[in-house]
């Protein structure tokens, strides 16, 4: 019996969370309002929060918030749901324009994962309306009223999770009749999501409603390239006679068509993932400081990795340094799995097994960001594990950073994002003709196969509109150039893997690099490499000795 009791215990799931948010409601107050503006008349607009997931049996990994409900609601906690009206509700409590919905208190649960909140104190992060999410099953119900609910599409990776009942005084595992899972079940049903849903036949139709006489070829023209992508949808009629040659008004009448099709169903799955881009891509104050704030963090990572490294470190090692400074200054996690890779690990764009434990003289690319309250950075060194960059590692990493400081100062208000990654491309395909590694500048992509920059903020990959930078725009600027083994040119230049990245606010005076205070230019690394490290006397005993 003991043992079934202590069973039970360890069978119990784990689920923390991370940081709560350190902006205060007034920040989220104005969040949605612009986002209000941007909606279109009488919709509303349904978010959830993310999932859980499941690390392994009875553990989950540490909660992260979905960006785009933490970036409205500053709200840390799972199975809660969001709406925001563009047009006022009125209750018997008066005219409100949103409402979230959380988990009930329940002692049980709290004493395993953690507070939960009373609606009094969820009140006071500055929502109209909080609800116990029991309320969404009802509230969710009359959703035709509404011209159109704008959503993110499902993606059907929820796990329907159990929670614990007591009854009489017995304590009673079931499933949560109110976790995510249900919740967004009783979404779909209430918008009479399609079970066939198909997301390119849903675009084409969007296409057609749009088309108009102006630029109905443009529209054609879209609506063929969704169908290049399946081929089935050539079996629709509409979009079948949509494509056809058009006779006089034919687009009205397909329209006509689209429109009837469509009857049943208000909800809109483009919107509000544009919205969300126009509203996250101008960074507020409060979020520039704690961008800022989190990559000030990283750069001291990167300084305090660079003296401390030497060619006995393995990449965990290395790893480690970085993630220990971050949780020293408050950082809860990084923003993304910290890639550390020696040599030919660095030529892997995505590596993060960060397993090689003899760094030997080769160059290690270090691409790490602390995520700061939800904010990450997103900063890149390469640096010669033995201080000294060899002849073939500096032709290179000069090409990478010439590169690079062309496109930090060309990022200016007004130039698009595609000018700047154009210049950078051209400066290292200029380069590696130079050298002699390739002979025309296309074959550049090879060796420099990603883009020059995204925008960063609660996601490391920040939605944005990618077309012209504007003020108060935190971006990367991180070109690159990777050649693994085999690659047709010298041997010489074979797993060499540079990246240089930086996170640069735009400003109207200019750009301000945000990460310069992390050494880029090889001859300042390498007298920083030669700087004492604060760890040089944490020396750790053999372990083997102390394996019993
Ligand atoms: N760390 C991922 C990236 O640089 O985009
Ligand atoms: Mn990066
Ligand atoms: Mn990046």
């Amino acid at each position: 019996m003991k043992n079934l009791i202590v069973l039970t215990l360890l069978l119990f799931f784990f689920s923390g969370h991370t940081q709560k948010s350190k902006l205060t409601a007034e920040h989220y107050q104005n969040a949605r309002k612009s986002f209000r503006q941007k909606m279109p008349d009488n919709s509303v607009a349904v978010l959830f929060s993310a999932p859980i997931r499941n690390l392994a049996n009875d553990v989950d990994y540490i909660y992260h918030q979905d960006p785009n409900f933490f970036y409205l609601t500053g709200w840390h906690q799972p199975h809660s749901v969001l709406m925001i009206y563009k047009n006022a509700q009125t209750d018997s409590g008066g005219v409100y324009h949103e409402k979230i919905y959380v988990p009930e208190r329940n002692d049980y649960m709290e004493m395993w994962n953690g507070k939960r909140y009373d609606l009094e104190e969820v009140k006071e992060l500055g929502f109209d309306r909080v609800a116990e999410r029991v309320d969404f099953k009802h509230d969710s119900q009359n959703l035709d009223r509404f011209d159109k609910v704008l959503m993110f599409e499902f993606k059907n990776d929820i796990r329907n999770q159990k929670t614990y009942v007591f009854r009489d005084n017995v304590r009673y595992k079931v499933d949560d009749p109110l976790d995510l899972f249900d919740l967004k079940a009783t979404f779909r049903e209430a918008i009479n999501f399609p079970n066939d849903f198909n997301r390119l036949a849903y675009t084409a139709y969007q296409r057609i409603m749009q088309a108009d006489e102006e630029n109905f070829e443009a529209f054609r023209d879209e609506v063929a390239y969704l169908v290049n992508q399946d081929s089935l949808l050539m079996e629709d009629e509409i979009i079948r006679d949509f494509l056809k040659e058009p006779a006089q008004d034919f687009y009205n009448e397909a329209k006509m068509k689209t429109a009837f099709a469509l009857r049943n169903y208000n909800f809109d799955i483009e919107t509000l993932a544009g919205i969300m881009a126009d509203l996250r891509e101008i960074k507020t104050k409060n979020e520039i400081d704690l961008l800022k704030k989190a990559v000030a963090i990283s750069v001291v990572g990167q300084i305090e990795v660079m003296k401390a490294m030497h060619p006995g470190m393995s990449e965990r090692e290395i790893q480690g340094i970085h993630e220990f400074v971050y949780r020293k200054y408050g950082a809860a996690d990084e923003g993304y799995p910290s890639i550390v890779g020696a040599g030919k690990n660095g030529c892997v764009l995505h590596y993060i097994e960060n397993d090689e434990e003899d760094l030997h003289n080769q160059l290690v690319l270090m691409d790490l960001g602390a995520e700061y309250y939800g904010y990450t950075a997103d900063v890149t060194r390469t640096i010669p594990a033995n201080g000294v960059f060899s002849a073939e590692q500096k032709a290179l990493y000069q090409i990478v950073y010439d590169s690079q400081e062309a496109a930090i100062n060309a990022s200016q208000e007004g130039n698009s994002f595609r000018s700047i990654y154009k210049l950078s491309y051209d400066i290292i395909a200029e380069g590696l003709q130079q050298l002699g590694i390739i002979n025309e500048a296309s074959e550049a992509r090879k060796y420099y196969p990603h883009g020059l920059s995204h925008h960063i903020g609660l996601d490391v990959h920040d939605p944005g509109n990618y077309g012209n930078l504007e003020a108060n725009m935190i971006i990367t600027i991180e070109p690159g150039i990777y050649i693994p083994e085999n690659s047709p040119c010298d041997p010489k230049w074979w797993n060499i893997g540079i990246r240089i990245e930086d996170d640069v606010l735009v400003t109207s005076e200019g750009p301000i690099n945000l990460s310069a205070g992390a050494p880029r230019d090889w001859e300042r690394i390498e007298a920083l490499m030669k700087e004492e490290s604060a760890l040089k006397d944490f020396i750790l005993p053999e372990i083997n000795s102390l394996i019993q």
